[in-house]
Order: C-alpha cells, then structure tokens, then sequence
C-alpha cells in the first residue's frame, strides 16, 4: 500500500521542506500535479518546479500532468527528475506513441481515467501501462468531494490488471480521506495520492499512518486456496 501525498495542498512559498517533511512522515511517492488552464481550469506548476524540489525528493515524484496537448512536456519532467508520468488520454492525439515517447526516457508510465472516462481506453495498452490513475474527482483542484461511483470503478480495473498478469500500479486520486481510505483500498486500489487529508491540519505523520492503517485493513483479503477450489 502506497502513499502519495499531492502537492497540490502544500505550501508552495516552502516546497523543498514539504516535500522533505512528508517523506519524513512516511510518504511513498510525491503526487506532483501540473495543470494548464486549458484541459483543465487551474494553473500550477511545470518542469523547473519539478526539478527544484528533485534534490528533496528521496522517494520517486509521480507526474500527473493534466495539460494538452502533453508529448512536448514528456522530455522537460522526464530530465527534472520524474520517475512516473502520468497523462489524460483526452489530452493526447496518439495514446500509443505517448506512451512510448515517456517509456523511451526510462520513466514509468501512466493512464488517468478521469470519473466518466470508460475503461476501453485501456484495452490496447495495457502492456505498455506500468501505472493506472483513476480520478475519483474531476481534475483541477484540490480539497472536492469523493465520487462513489469511481468504487465499482476500482474494482472492474482491478480485474482487469490481474487478469493480465502485469505489474501495474493501481492509484486512486481525489477525495481519498480517512473515512474513505478502507473501501477505496478494499475496492482494490494500491496506491493512494492524499492532498487535503495529508496537508490539512499539519500532522502530516499521523494522517500518513491512519490513511496507510485504514487501507491495509480495509484492503481485500487474497484468496485462500480453498476458497479457490471451492
Ligand atoms: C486533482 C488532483 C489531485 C488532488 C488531490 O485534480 O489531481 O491530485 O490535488 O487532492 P485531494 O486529496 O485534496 O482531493
Ligand atoms: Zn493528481
């Protein structure tokens, strides 16, 4: 069970020690999410932030860009230090050779799948997918509410990547929170990116630990043997 705690939340005059102080408390991964006002209707932060907060950075920085058109950034994150890119397949002409162009850096590679993006868009590519991101809110901020209908979500992709036997992450992104965290684990999820639940109320160690408990808790129990005889 991963943590990934979203950036988006933190204070940004003070990036590199927030970055320093989750990981300290117990982050997997750092969510760093760009956004464009064009695909979506926020501005954040590009290649040069990523690199600045590199150095901070122990644990890999997971790129969720929410931009259009994306190929042109893809080498910019890929040289600022990032481990996984994540993209929109709305926001890419060629999904294919998108994903080719992130893996041909050497950075792993995603699909988001905002709340109303069917799951047929992964059917030719999930070979080439090391991480899924699903949206549990619609992109561009931070602090929105959960959408329930992302759990039934989780679980049909879930399927999915067993059935085809591939190491693919399974993230889920937006409104995770403590109340929520053991039926979005439960569901099937393996990664979680926390903005609000992390950063709010300053005790990020705590929120990281109860977030990680729920979730192992509620994360659904591996089949026993007889059970899959029966
Ligand atoms: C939304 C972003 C998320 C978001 C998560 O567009 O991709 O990463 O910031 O923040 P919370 O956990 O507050 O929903
Ligand atoms: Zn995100």
């Amino acid at each position: 069970m991963r943590i990934a705690p979203s950036l988006l939340s933190a204070d940004f005059a003070r990036l590199g020690a927030e970055v320093a102080a989750v990981i300290d408390a117990g982050a997997d991964l750092i969510h760093f999410d760009v956004m464009d006002n064009h695909y979506v209707p926020n501005l954040t932060v590009g290649p040069l932030v990523c690199q600045a907060i590199k150095p901070w950075a122990t644990v890999p920085i997971d790129v969720h860009l929410m931009v259009k058109p994306v190929d042109a950034l893809i080498p910019m994150f890929a040289q600022a230090g990032a481990a996984i890119i994540s993209f929109h397949p709305e926001a890419s002409e060629h999904v294919d050779r998108t994903l080719q162009l992130i893996r041909s850096h050497g950075v792993k590679a995603g699909l988001v799948l905002n709340p109303a993006t069917p799951l047929n868009v992964l059917d030719h590519v999930l070979d080439q997918l090391d991480l899924v991101l699903l949206m549990s809110v619609n992109p561009g901020f931070g602090g929105q509410r959960f959408i329930e209908s992302a759990l039934p979500k989780i679980e049909a992709v879930r399927r999915r990547i067993d059935a085809c036997g591939r190491d693919i992450w399974l993230e889920v992104d937006g409104g995770v929170n403590a109340d929520n965290v053991a039926r979005v684990a439960g569901a099937g999820a393996d990664t979680l990116v926390a903005g609000s639940a992390v950063f709010t109320g300053g005790r990020y160690a705590d929120a990281i630990r109860t977030l990680r408990e729920r979730a192992v808790a509620g994360r659904a129990p591996a089949p026993t043997s007889e059970a899959t005889h029966a």
